[in-house]
């Protein structure tokens, strides 16, 4: 008979909780599927949670210490936090020839790469597949299910709160301040919710992603970052009439020397699966040399679909099955940069808020074709002279500097009275 792995949970809100009852209620399958039991034997959060049932599992009410003195094989991190304590337990964890699995992109996001240094190092398991998309296991899908192909481009719809404001949005025709507000409300979005709808939490998986699918160190690049605050319901409603539906994507792509790695809103074409990916749901599609294309869809979110990515990490270390951490050793990942935005090559859709007046679309078109930037569709749907109306267009593939170029001039003509508007256009 085979000895159980011991783990230890630091955490035990949402993710914690939902990992604790899946180890209780699933015991018996897991136990049939990794050829072992896996045991909880030490907890430790800033309080004991009520309703949760820790009998015969050892209390500490210092995470730390817990990751340095407990005898489990495992400690789970799930207190969160890029830096400070959650850092210190998975280090701790590490010295003390522990696995560590945690939920945390944003410690890997900023210590990923050392601590796979450490982990390897050690020959122990540093695991993360709930950091990326919940319950979706595209970790796995990656680093193992695509390791015979080269990766060639991931999209991800990676914040559930900004995929469902954007779908009430486009459902509702509201507007996002109205749709956030509403969010906080009923509990999809945080009292500070910056990180969500700024894209940072985006970005920080997909510094993740790019790191397994490229073998490269995981870096998290805020500069190539861009939230959902601008994106308005007129903004919706064109994407629409022009095929296209808008969402918040994590992109990285790599051709050559060439790393793309961004987060922004996108306009997709309305037929691409990932379109119709909404409300709460997270979807990443994967492109390789050989599989074609991969479209993974699910929870991104939630105690259940959370603690199902935690456990399945469990149950791997359990079982003795142990990948490099980020797809090929630490010592063996590329260490290429990803390229700025403005290196981005695309289409743009364009919106200037205008008066109505003679010359100013003369003028608009002018600033685009002196950056180099041609028009691929125009409209202007609303007429009234002297008054303010949106005027749309599509653009040709360009290069993005040329199109920040290009609304420079725009946003100094005298007609142009809002700022312009952009969004990328990714084709599928
Ligand atoms: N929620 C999700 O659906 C989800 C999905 C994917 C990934 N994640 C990631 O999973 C991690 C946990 O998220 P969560 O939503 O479960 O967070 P949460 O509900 O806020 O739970 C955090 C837990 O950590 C405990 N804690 C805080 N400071 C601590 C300390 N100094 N020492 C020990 N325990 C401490 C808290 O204790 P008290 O309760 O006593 O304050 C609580 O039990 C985060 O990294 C998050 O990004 C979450």
């Amino acid at each position: 008979m085979s000895t159980p792995l011991k783990v230890a949970v630091a955490g035990l809100g949402t993710v914690g909780g939902g990992t604790v009852r899946v180890l209780r209620e699933q015991a018996g399958l897991i136990e049939k599927r990794c050829g072992r039991a896996v045991r909880l034997v030490a907890a430790s959060a800033l309080e004991p949670p009520p309703g949760l049932d820790l009998t015969g599992v050892q209390w500490f009410g210092d995470a730390v210490t817990m990751a340095r003195e407990t005898d489990a094989d495992a400690v789970v991190e799930l207190i969160g936090g890029a830096h400070g304590i959650a850092l210190k337990v998975c280090e701790t964890a590490l010295a003390n020839g522990r696995h560590v699995v945690t939920a945390n992109k944003a410690l890997l996001a900023h210590h990923g790469t050392e601590l796979a240094r450490v982990a390897e190092g050690r020959g122990l398991t540093l695991a993360f597949e709930a950091a990326v998309a919940g319950g979706i296991p595209v970790i796995k899908a990656l680093r193992e299910g695509l390791a015979a192909n080269r990766i060639v481009e991931i999209h991800g719809i990676l914040n559930g709160t900004c995929n469902y404001i954007l779908t009430r949005m486009r459902k509702e025709g509201l507007e996002f301040g109205a749709v956030l507000a509403d969010a906080q409300r009923l509990g999809y979005a945080e009292s500070d919710p910056s990180f969500d709808i700024d894209g940072i939490d985006a970005a920080h998986k997909v510094a993740i992603l790019a790191s397994v699918a490229f073998g490269c160190p995981v870096r998290f690049v805020p500069d190539n970052v861009e939230g959902i605050r601008h994106v308005s319901a007129v903004d919706i409603k064109y994407a629409e009439l022009l095929g296209y539906r808008i969402k918040l994507l994590g992109i990285a792509r790599r051709a050559g020397d060439i790393l793309e790695q961004r987060v922004h809103p996108c306009l997709v074409p309305e037929g691409a699966p990932i379109a119709t990916v909404d409300d709460v749901f997270n979807a990443v599609t994967i492109v390789g040399d050989f599989v074609d294309r991969v479209v993974l869809v699910g929870r991104g979110a939630g105690a259940g679909p959370t603690a199902s990515a935690v456990v399945a990490d469990l149950i791997d270390i359990a079982a003795g099955r142990r990948s490099p951490t980020f797809g090929v050793p630490v010592d063996q990942l590329d260490p290429i940069e990803p390229v700025p935005l403005t290196a981005r090559r695309g289409a743009y859709y364009l919106r200037l808020m205008v008066r109505d007046e003679v010359g100013v679309l003369a003028a608009v078109a002018g600033a685009l074709s002196q950056s180099g930037v041609s028009i691929a569709k125009f409209f202007q749907d609303e007429r009234a002279p002297g008054e303010k109306v949106p005027v749309v267009m599509t653009t040709h593939d360009t290069l993005e500097a040329s199109m920040q170029k290009a609304l420079e001039i725009i946003a100094g003509l005298g007609p142009v009275l809002e700022p312009p508007r952009l969004i990328r256009i990714e084709q599928f």
